[in-house]
């Protein structure tokens, strides 16, 4: 039902953010000017519709389903997510891939640009989780599992889980649930970077249970939203990722 209505008014909302596309400067008639006056617009006011689930910041909704924090995600990360929807790559979400659908690669730079330089509050972390589970996502997230080749996940997301320029996000103010659907899709074939696909390698080495435990582990983390990510290069990563050269 809830996938149902979603598509209902998916029509509604790309009819609203395409006919807001930027388009070339109006003759400067007096009517013209009277009407920019009255509809400021601003990318802001265009991104209306994306606020509906993401929140007028891009600080992500948990709704009855969780809708993903956007802000301050490094631009290229968010572009290539963008690029991912609208090239089907990326298609657990019907949805995202009518969002982006008619969009030109030079909008969707515009609208990843924009909410990578949001900062707005983190979520509190979600402390429900029993200690041996939070032990073990510990020991993956920081230190990984070298006896089955998973690297630790701070070695390329950044030592304060912030992300790492430009195009690795930051992993913390996230819902568990939508870090585990991540990494279950990556497994699933359902979501697919840029080859190679080093989160896809990763996650296939990981069973259920790891990847439960980090995703608590992240989901409890209090963190700042004013930590920026690392600077391009500022560690070597431990697998090529294709996505993030
Ligand atoms: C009806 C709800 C809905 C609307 C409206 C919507 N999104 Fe999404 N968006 C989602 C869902 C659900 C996901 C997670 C998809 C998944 O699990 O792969 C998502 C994921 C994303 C991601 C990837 C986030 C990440 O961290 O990887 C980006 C970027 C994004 N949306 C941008 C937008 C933009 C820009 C708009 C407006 C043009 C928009 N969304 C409108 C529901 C929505
Ligand atoms: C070799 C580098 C590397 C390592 C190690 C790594 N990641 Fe990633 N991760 C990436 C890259 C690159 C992306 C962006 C992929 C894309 O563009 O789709 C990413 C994206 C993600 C995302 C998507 C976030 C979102 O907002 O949708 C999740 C979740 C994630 N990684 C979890 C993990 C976890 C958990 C670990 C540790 C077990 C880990 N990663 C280790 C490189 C890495």
């Amino acid at each position: 039902m809830r996938q149902y209505s979603c598509l209902l008014l998916a029509p509604l909302l790309i009819s609203a953010l395409a006919a807001a596309q930027p388009a070339p400067a109006p003759a400067t008639t007096p009517s013209a000017t009277a009407k920019t006056a009255t509809v400021p617009n601003t990318l802001e006011q265009r991104l209306a519709a994306c606020a509906i689930c993401h929140g007028k910041q891009g600080e992500g909704t948990l709704k009855n389903e969780y809708y993903p924090r956007l802000a301050g995600k490094p631009t290229g990360y968010l572009y290539n997510q963008l690029i991912g929807f609208r090239e089907r790559r990326r298609s657990a979400s019907p949805i995202m891939t009518y969002m982006v659908g008619g969009l030109s690669d030079n909008y969707l730079h515009e609208i990843a640009a924009h909410y990578a330089g949001l900062r707005p509050p983190f979520p509190a972390p979600v402390t429900r989780a029993p200690l041996a589970k939070l032990k073990l996502g510990e020991t993956i997230a920081l230190k990984g599992l070298p006896a089955r080749d998973i690297p630790a996940c701070t070695a390329c997301h950044g030592g304060p889980l912030s992300g790492m320029l430009p195009a690795i996000p930051g992993l913390v103010g996230l819902n568990p649930e939508y870090i585990a659907a991540q990494l279950g899709a990556w497994r699933s074939g359902s979501r697919n970077s840029t080859a190679p696909d080093c989160m896809a390698r990763i996650a296939s080495r990981m069973t259920g249970d790891d990847i439960s435990a980090v995703a608590a582990f992240l989901a409890f983390q209090v963190a700042s939203p004013d930590v920026p990510p690392a600077p391009a290069q500022a560690a070597k990563l431990p697998l090529a990722c294709g996505s993030a050269p």
